[in-house]
C-alpha cells in the first residue's frame, strides 16, 4: 500500500462570514484560544503522518505561509529577551513543515480547489482537510481515516450523523454499512432538502483520495450552487472504483460558523491547564446569574 505523503487545505475561501475580523486578516489564521486555527489543523496532519502540505490559496492569504516561517526579527528578540520557552514554541512551527501553495485563481468550489492540486500531488493518494472543521480526538481523525485506506485499499471519507433538518448543510451519503462504523458508500449529494437525502450519515471536511479522484474532477460540472463539487466527483469515483465512508471517533467542531467558532474556543481552552479550571469557574458564576 502507497503511503500517503501530501495534503491539501483548501483555504482559498473569502471568509464573509467572520467580517469585518477578515477584511485583512485571513479566516484560517483566526485563533483557537492562542493558536491559529489552520495550525490545529495542519497539527493534525503531521500527527497523521503526513509529509508535504499543500495549501490551495487565493489572493491576501500569504499570512498563512509566513505562519509556518521563520520570522528572524520575533525570534531574535526573543532571544534577546531571554524568553526560552517562546522561542522554541516559535521554532517548533516553523520547522513543523514546509508548506507549498497553489492559487485558486477564481472560486469554482471545493471540487476546483482540490483539482488545483493536481500539478503537485500527481498519481498520489492524499488526504484533504477542510480548515473548517475541527476535530478533537485521541486518534488524530485523519489518522483514522488514512488506517481505514490502509485496511481497504479504497478512497475513505469522514461521516458523522447529522439531524434531519441539518441535511442541507453537508455532502449526505447513500450507503450499506459494513462493520461498526464503516460504511459502503453507494451515492452523494451535495447539500439534498431533507425529503431528498438518502440518510443522516454526512460527510465531514476530512477525505482520503485516490489520485485518480482528478481524472473525475475533471469531468465533474458545475453542480450545487454552480459550483464544481468535491462531492460530485465522489459519486463517479464511488461508483467506478468504489468509496469508503468511517464514521470517526471524536468531536467535530464547524469553526466556519460563528456559534462553533466560540464552542470550540470553549471547548480548547476548557481542556488548557493554564486557562481550564478558571474558564470553568467563570462560566459557571455567569450562567448562574443569567
Ligand atoms: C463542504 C462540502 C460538504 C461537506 C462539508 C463538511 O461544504 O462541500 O460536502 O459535508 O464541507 O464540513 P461547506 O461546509 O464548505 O459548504
Amino acid at each position: 500500500m502507497q503511503k500517503i505523503r501530501h495534503a491539501v487545505i483548501p483555504v482559498a475561501g473569502l471568509g464573509t462570514r467572520f467580517l469585518p475580523a477578515t477584511k485583512a486578516i485571513p479566516k484560517e489564521l483566526l485563533p483557537i484560544v492562542d493558536v491559529p486555527a489552520i495550525q490545529v489543523v495542519i497539527e493534525e496532519a503531521v500527527a497523521a503522518g503526513i509529509e508535504q502540505v499543500v495549501l490551495v490559496t487565493g489572493r491576501g492569504k500569504g499570512a498563512i505561509m509566513d505562519h509556518f516561517d521563520h520570522s528572524y526579527e520575533l525570534e531574535d528578540t526573543l532571544r534577546r529577551r531571554n524568553r526560552l520557552d517562546l522561542i522554541a514554541e516559535v521554532e517548533r512551527i516553523s520547522e513543523m513543515i514546509r508548506p507549498v501553495s497553489v492559487r485558486q485563481k477564481a472560486p469554482l468550489g471545493l471540487g476546483h480547489a482540490v483539482l488545483c492540486a493536481q500539478p503537485i500531488v500527481g498519481d498520489n493518494p492524499f488526504v484533504v482537510l477542510l480548515p473548517d472543521d475541527l476535530v478533537e480526538s485521541d486518534i488524530p481523525a485523519t489518522r483514522q481515516l488514512i488506517d481505514r485506506y490502509e485496511q481497504f485499499g479504497a478512497g475513505v471519507v469522514a461521516l458523522m450523523r447529522v439531524d434531519r433538518e441539518d441535511v442541507s448543510m453537508y455532502g449526505i451519503v447513500g450507503a450499506e454499512q459494513m462493520h461498526e462504523r464503516t460504511h459502503r458508500i453507494t451515492s452523494l449529494i451535495e447539500k439534498p432538502a431533507p425529503a431528498n437525502a438518502p440518510s443522516d450519515l454526512a460527510v465531514i471536511g476530512r477525505y482520503v483520495l485516490p489520485g485518480s479522484i482528478f481524472a473525475h474532477l475533471q469531468r465533474t460540472r458545475p453542480g450545487h450552487g454552480g459550483e464544481i463539487q468535491l462531492t460530485d466527483a465522489l459519486q463517479s469515483l464511488a461508483r467506478d472504483q468504489g468509496l469508503v465512508g468511517y464514521e470517526f471517533q471524536g468531536t467535530r467542531h464547524d469553526i466556519g460558523d460563528k456559534l462553533g467558532f466560540l464552542k470550540a474556543n470553549l471547548a480548547y481552552a476548557l481542556q488548557r491547564d493554564d486557562l481550564g479550571d478558571d474558564l470553568r469557574e467563570h462560566l459557571l458564576r455567569t450562567l448562574e446569574r443569567e
